[in-house]
């Protein structure tokens, strides 16, 4: 006890001597020196520390505070870690920012004479210059400032920092994007003469031109140099002597070189890890390559090589671990390539990417050779055939990436002995050929497939119906293969999946209800489209995770679920769900953004809780027998597009709330049994396409379109009984493609301004507004029916090429319009059963894609001007019951 207390107050000199092992962790021996203490409190004092990471600095002896080191002999502080310990894995920013010392850094430092150890790095500086007086430590070994907000030139001074090993300068923030290193002279860095290790990665090192190199080069020692991202451009293609030979780790990824690899490179013989990805390097990869014996990681991607062949030389690389050559040019096939691996003895490559190239020809055999090979990446070339069987070698594979290539060849026997495969990615391919039970059974691993073939079920899965297979799927996306006719058991017990589709893959069953309630608790994204699935859903679905249901265009029947769910999209169409759509549908699926459920039975009203969503942007209840009238109260919060609620049986009055909906932009209310005026507030939507065709509304046309809406793409009034005349405020659309005013009691003369509907001139090429039409056609299909060589269709995908302006049976009065010659990229032309008088326009022939002219049932007088004889696209001409003369002409389509 006695020796104790006095070991306690008179401290380590005794127990040096008694105890003369180093025994560092034993701080009692030494005591902090007070000049030193002092000097550490005034740094506390200068940073702010939100989190009180800094609560041990108190009392004496500062060697025992926390990232204090000292040395055990002379007491003096040799080690100052203020790393923010924060785990960025589990990252949550507020809680990152409050572990972050910053505030100012005081120049009490360099009374710690002795400090060899610095590390402040993970911290927040606000963008604070790096203090110069950094440079005046100079026996600093390590020094690690990265992810620390500084930001402006690097000072000079940090080349006093002779004795420094280590150099972290990594300039990248997790706290904000706004600070920036730079450094236009490196001239400092030559009196690192010890520095081993280098990180300026993200310091903006462009204005240094070419320099840079010269200064690293001036640096015997170094081993590992990264410069990720520097914007640099400048790499010399020659060097006279090269002082970094022991160089182990080169990094130059994302900068903006775009020479060739420059010779010199193959000069360092010790590198371990290259890393030129993401930068433009051009030409080949040079053969000297070859020298680079020791590399272990080369990673090439994103860049612009370009070679006839792959470089074959890889092959001798023996010791290559990671070979990336992802996203170039290279071109031709990989046998040659592949073929010198099986030269090495031990071949040591576990990841090989050679996806998004240029590559071709057949998955040559000695693929086998790659014994060690975990990751396989071939994606997005156009290599064919079958996947060799040689693949049954690459026993540790665990990703294999076949997809986006022109592969029309099968999967081998030899595939089930892949038990260690974890994700198989073959899409967009076209495969053929059957996958059997034994081509499944040792797959124990698997949890990741995408399967989608091009061709039509010619992939076929032949597995027993009731084989449960050894594996627990995650995600499965199966499309264009065949699986059916049953839905078969191995799908069945699959109760991991967080996502399936199986579109388009044959099934002609009945889906169990329960696998519904069973597989959605957990299902983010459920797609059977496309299949003959029968049966009933059952009556609730209770699936919170569930995000997209696609169950279109499947034989389902019985009444539409509720759904207790967040899903955003939901895709019915096209089945036989009857009965009401759920009236409390708008309360239960509060997040919906797109509900397609047309071309159902269903009957009943709208529910008017659809008028709460207020994420719904689609809403397609198109082809089904809904009755009643349109929901009144629509509230300007809504995002709706699209509204197609035609063929129906709905009855009453556009309500004028529809004009609240601000983004409308598509109506569709064709085929129903509406009535009234077209509501003056429709004018505040960004309307560009409706259909009010086949119902009974009347009144005149109004004039607000061309004048206050002219970005019309489709305007369809066909069979109702609109009255007055044309407004001369329609000619100004110009965007407009379909004019269908057909079978109304309009009066009074065509305009004749209509040679203003441009697009009709210069054809649905580039505008925006087509690019834009051509968005929403991606996102919802407008259909619609368009009546052209005497028959009624209807167009879907088809409709962005339909140019038409149809205003048959009205009462048109007048001529022809000479202007309506100038709309040279009509397709239709329908005046018929009007009171049209005078000639033909002489010039009827400039319209040079005309494929129907129908000016039937009118008073037309004159000769048939001799230009129709120039229309060689015209399929169906009707001029019957005028009151025409003279010859008819003669010539190409005429004479057909
Ligand atoms: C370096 O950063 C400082 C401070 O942000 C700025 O004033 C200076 O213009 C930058 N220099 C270059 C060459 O970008
Ligand atoms: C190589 O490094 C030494 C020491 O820093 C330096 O004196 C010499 O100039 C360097 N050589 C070249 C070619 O940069
Ligand atoms: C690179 O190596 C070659 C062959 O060993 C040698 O001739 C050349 O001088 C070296 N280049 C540099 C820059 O060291
Ligand atoms: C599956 O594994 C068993 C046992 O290891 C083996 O006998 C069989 O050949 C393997 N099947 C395939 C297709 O590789
Ligand atoms: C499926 O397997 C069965 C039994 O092995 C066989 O009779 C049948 O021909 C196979 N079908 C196809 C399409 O390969
Ligand atoms: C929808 O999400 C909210 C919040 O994310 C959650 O509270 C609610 O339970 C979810 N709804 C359902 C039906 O799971
Ligand atoms: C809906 O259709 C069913 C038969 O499919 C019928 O029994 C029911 O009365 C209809 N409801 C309405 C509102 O028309
Ligand atoms: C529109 O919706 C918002 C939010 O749901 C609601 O507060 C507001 O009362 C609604 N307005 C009308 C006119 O229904
Ligand atoms: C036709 O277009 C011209 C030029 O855009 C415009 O000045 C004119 O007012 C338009 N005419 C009609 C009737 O819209």
């Amino acid at each position: 006890m006695v020796l104790f207390l006095l070991l306690f107050m008179y401290g380590s000199p005794y127990l040096e001597i008694i105890k003369p092992c180093s025994c560092s962790e034993d701080h009692t021996k030494v005591k902090c020196i007070q000049t030193e203490r002092e000097a550490l409190l005034s740094i506390k004092k200068g940073l702010t520390d939100p989190s009180n990471r800094l609560s041990s600095w108190v009392g004496e002896d500062c060697c025992q505070w926390r990232g204090i080191a000292c040395n055990n002999i002379s007491g003096h502080v040799i080690k100052l870690d203020l790393r923010n310990p924060f785990q960025s894995g589990s990252y949550d920013s507020s809680a990152y920012k409050n572990s972050c010392l910053g505030g100012e850094i005081s120049s009490s430092l360099i009374n710690l004479k002795y400090l060899n150890y610095l590390d402040i790095s993970l911290n927040d500086f606000e963008g604070i210059q790096i203090p110069e007086f950094f440079g005046m430590l100079e026996n600093l070994i390590y020094l690690n400032l990265s992810f620390a907000s500084f930001a402006g030139e690097i000072p000079r001074h940090l080349g006093n920092l002779s004795s420094l090993t280590h150099l972290d300068l990594y300039a990248d923030s997790y706290t904000s994007l706004m600070w920036e290193l730079n450094a236009t002279n490196l001239d400092w860095l030559s009196g690192l003469s010890s520095l081993k290790y280098l990180d300026m990665g993200q310091v903006k090192l462009g204005h240094t031109g070419a320099d840079w190199l010269q200064k690293v080069n001036m640096l015997p020692s170094l081993l590992e140099l990264h410069l990720h991202s520097c914007e640099l451009e400048s790499l010399p293609p020659s060097l006279p002597f090269i002082n970094f030979t022991s160089l182990f780790v080169l990094d130059l990824s994302q900068n903006s070189f775009n020479s060739s690899i420059p010779q010199w490179l193959s000069n360092l013989t010790s590198l371990a890890k290259l890393d030129l990805s993401s930068n433009s390097f051009q030409g080949t990869i040079p053969n000297d390559f070859v020298s680079l014996i020791n590399l272990e990681y080369l990673d090439l991607n994103f860049n612009a090589f370009v070679t006839s062949q792959m470089p074959s030389f890889f092959g001798h690389l023996c010791k290559l671990k990671v070979l990336d050559l992802s996203g170039n040019k290279f071109i031709g096939n990989i046998d040659g390539f592949l073929g010198n691996f099986s030269a090495c003895l031990n071949n040591s490559l576990e990841s090989l990417d050679l996806s998004y190239n240029q590559l071709a020809g057949k998955i040559p055999n000695s693929l086998g050779t790659l014994e060690s090979l975990r990751y396989l990446n071939l994606a997005g070339n156009s290599f064919w055939g079958s996947i060799p069987a040689s693949i049954g070698s690459l026993s540790s594979l665990q990703q294999l990436d076949l997809s986006f290539n022109q592969m029309n060849g099968s999967i081998p026997e030899s595939f089930g002995q892949l038990s260690e495969l974890v994700e198989l990615y073959l899409q967009v391919n076209s495969w053929e050929g059957v996958i059997t039970e034994a081509q499944l059974m040792n797959l124990t691993s698997l949890e990741y497939v995408i399967l989608i073939s091009n061709t039509n079920q010619s992939l076929v899965f032949n597995v027993t119906y009731n084989w449960v297979p050894p594996f627990r799927l995650k995600q499965l996306d199966l499309e264009s293969c065949l699986i059916g006719p049953k839905f078969p058991i191995w799908l069945q017990v699959q109760s991991e999946l967080t996502s399936v589709i199986l579109k388009n893959t044959g099934i002609w069953d009945t889906i169990p209800e329960e696998w519904f309630s069973k597989i959605s608790s957990q299902i983010t994204y459920l797609d059977l489209a496309n299949n003959q699935i029968m049966g009933k859903l059952p009556h609730q679905i209770v699936s919170p995770k569930l995000g997209v249901i696609d169950l279109s265009h499947n034989y389902f029947k019985g009444p539409i679920p509720l759904w207790f769910t967040n899903a955003t999209h939901i895709y019915l169409q096209n089945n036989f769900f009857s009965g009401p759509i759920p009236s409390n549908i708008g309360d239960l699926m509060p997040s919906l953004e797109y509900l397609d459920l047309s071309e159902n039975l269903l009957n009943g009203t709208i529910p008017l809780s659809i008028q709460k969503i207020n994420n719904l942007q689609v809403l397609s209840l198109r082809s089904n027998q809904l009755s009643g009238e349109l929901p009144r109260n629509w509230n300007e919060t809504q995002g709706l597009w699209v509204v197609d609620i035609s063929n129906n049986n709905l009855s009453g009055e556009i309500p004028s709330s529809m004009g609240l909906l601000g983004s409308l932009a598509i109506l569709m209310l064709s085929n129903n049994n509406l009535h009234g005026e077209i509501p003056s507030s429709l004018q505040s939507c960004s309307l560009s396409s409706i259909d009010l065709g086949e119902n009974h509304f009347s009144g005149k046309l109004p004039s607000w379109i061309g004048s206050n809406v002219s970005f019309f793409w489709m305007l369809r009034l066909r069979s109702n009984l609109f009255s007055g005349i044309i407004p001369r405020q329609w000619c100004n659309l110009p965007v407009l493609h379909i004019l269908d005013l057909a079978e109304n009691n309009l009066s009074g003369d065509i305009p004749d301004c209509l040679d203003n509907l441009t697009a009709l001139i210069y054809g649905n090429s580039s505008t925006d507004y087509d690019i834009l039409f051509r968005f929403h056609q991606y996102y919802y299909m407008e259909q619609t029916a368009i009546v052209t060589k005497g028959r009624q269709l209807e167009y879907g995908r088809t409709l962005q090429y339909v140019n038409i302006i149809d205003l048959s049976v009205n009462n048109l009065t007048g001529g022809i319009p000479n202007e309506i010659t100038s709309l040279v990229d009509l397709g239709t032309l329908n005046l018929s059963m009007n009171h049209l008088t005078a000639n033909i326009p002489e010039n009827i022939g400039n319209l040079r894609w005309l494929e129907t002219l129908d000016l039937s049932h009118n008073q037309l007088s004159g000769s048939i001007p001799g230009s129709l004889s120039l229309l060689t696209f015209l399929a169906h001409l009707n001029l019957s019951y005028n009151n025409l003369t003279g010859r008819i002409p003669s010539g190409n389509q005429l004479q057909t």
